[in-house]
């Protein structure tokens, strides 16, 4: 029977990944996946983490079932750490999912079981994961304009412009900072137009917020979600763990659903629920239980809380230090915005053909769209780096 089936479009970023492994030349950079790594070149397990490990190697009785929607701790943990106080906690359904792509795809079966006729709305471009659950799911994808090719910035006339066909019963997909693929994000007062837009038209916003703490700071990127959850009846949000904790093995994000009351959070809560058991049963819990015990603890959040403070810091100065090599290579601003651009990624605006050029002649990798993984370079390959952008002729 299975002769029938048909091969499925590779994923271009771990097909990408696949490549660099396979490339034998030790001058490789690799700007791909989106995993931070340190001036090494390693990606380590946070200190915190790591002491929450042995803690619980030490402390733990069982691995029997904890729940369908995994520990409520868990859950409280991290409403707290991306809504803060912005709104009841008695209002937020919430269930752990297997990373933030499980919370991804969730939200939107989610979606479907609420409206069978939802319109998703999503950024051109976005993470190219959205679109294929997305096609997968048979959800009806709007594309809205969001980055400009000659600013590098937000389009955000243009995002408006779009956006303005969207009613009740669609979704707008939002990112809540650090923008996947290409590093520009909405100011606040953009913030505030979209929250206005969402209650004049009624459309639903689903945040995606994958990289809290890698961009301005821990508070500062979910300001723009806490903004959209406090003003609107209902936002649907998918977090993850993967980045922020350094833990992308162990399958760790939560899925929120805030509303106006309990009342809606009870049949929300349990409509999770069931979506969990259906999909996968119980959610992993290791990572979970670790990130629950590093934010219960002040002394291990402190330690990690500085920790993601240095990695955000480092990633910051690799800007900084491309963007000035670049200026003195090119004699020009026109690399500015790589300054500007937050958190881990940043679209170059490179043709594919420059990006494949970048690939053969300097064993650079970036995707195909030139999304550069900032993590991936150091003190040393910046200006390797810059010297090949401007031989490819970019
Ligand atoms: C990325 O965009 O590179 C990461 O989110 C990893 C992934 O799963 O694609």
């Amino acid at each position: 029977m299975f002769q029938s089936l048909k091969e499925q479009p590779a994923d271009k970023i771990l097909a990408l990944m696949q490549k660099y492994k396979e490339d034998p030349r030790d001058s490789k950079i690799d700007l791909g996946v989106g995993v931070y790594k340190n001036a090494e070149g390693l990606t380590p397990v946070m200190r915190a983490v790591k002491t929450a490990e042995q803690q619980l190697w030490e402390r733990e009785t069982t691995k029997s079932y904890v729940g369908l929607v995994g520990d409520p701790q868990f859950s409280d943990v991290m409403v707290d750490l991306v809504l803060s106080d912005s709104v009841a906690r008695g209002n937020v359904a919430a269930a752990a999912t297997p990373g933030g792509t499980g919370a991804v795809r969730q939200a939107f079966e989610l979606l479907k079981m609420a409206n069978p006729d939802v319109r998703v709305f999503v950024s051109d471009p976005t993470w190219p994961n959205h679109l294929s659950i997305l096609k997968y799911l048979d959800l009806p994808v709007v594309p809205y304009r969001y980055f400009d090719s000659e600013t590098r910035g937000v389009d955000f006339a243009g995002m408006m412009e779009d956006l303005a066909d969207a009613r009740s019963g669609d979704v707008i997909l939002l990112h809540g900072c650090c923008h996947n693929p290409t590093g520009a994000n909405l100011n606040m007062s953009q913030w505030q137009e979209v929250v206005d837009f969402l209650n004049t038209s009624g459309a639903t916003p689903m945040i995606d917020i994958a990289y809290q703490g890698f961009g301005d700071g821990l508070q500062e990127d979910a300001a723009g979600t806490r903004l959209v959850a406090s003003s609107v009846p209902e936002t649907v949000i998918a977090a993850s763990c993967s980045k922020n904790f350094g833990i992308y093995r162990e399958r760790t994000g939560l899925l929120m659903v805030v509303s106006q009351d309990a009342t809606a959070k009870g049949l929300n809560q349990s409509t999770l629920a069931f979506l969990n058991r259906q999909n996968f049963s119980f959610p992993p819990d290791h990572g979970a239980r670790l990130v629950t015990m590093v934010l219960s603890d002040p002394a291990l959040r402190a330690d990690w809380a500085a920790e993601l403070e240095e990695v955000r810091l480092g990633m910051l100065d690799l800007r900084t230090q491309l963007a000035s090599e670049l200026q003195r290579l090119s004699g020009s601003d026109r690399f500015g915005f790589l300054a500007q651009h937050r958190g881990m990624f940043s679209r170059l605006g490179a043709s594919a053909e420059h990006v494949e050029k970048l690939r053969a002649d300097h064993a650079v990798y970036m995707v195909g769209d030139s999304r550069m993984n900032i993590a991936g370079l150091n003190s040393a390959t910046v200006p390797i780096l810059a010297q090949a952008i401007i031989d490819a002729g970019i």
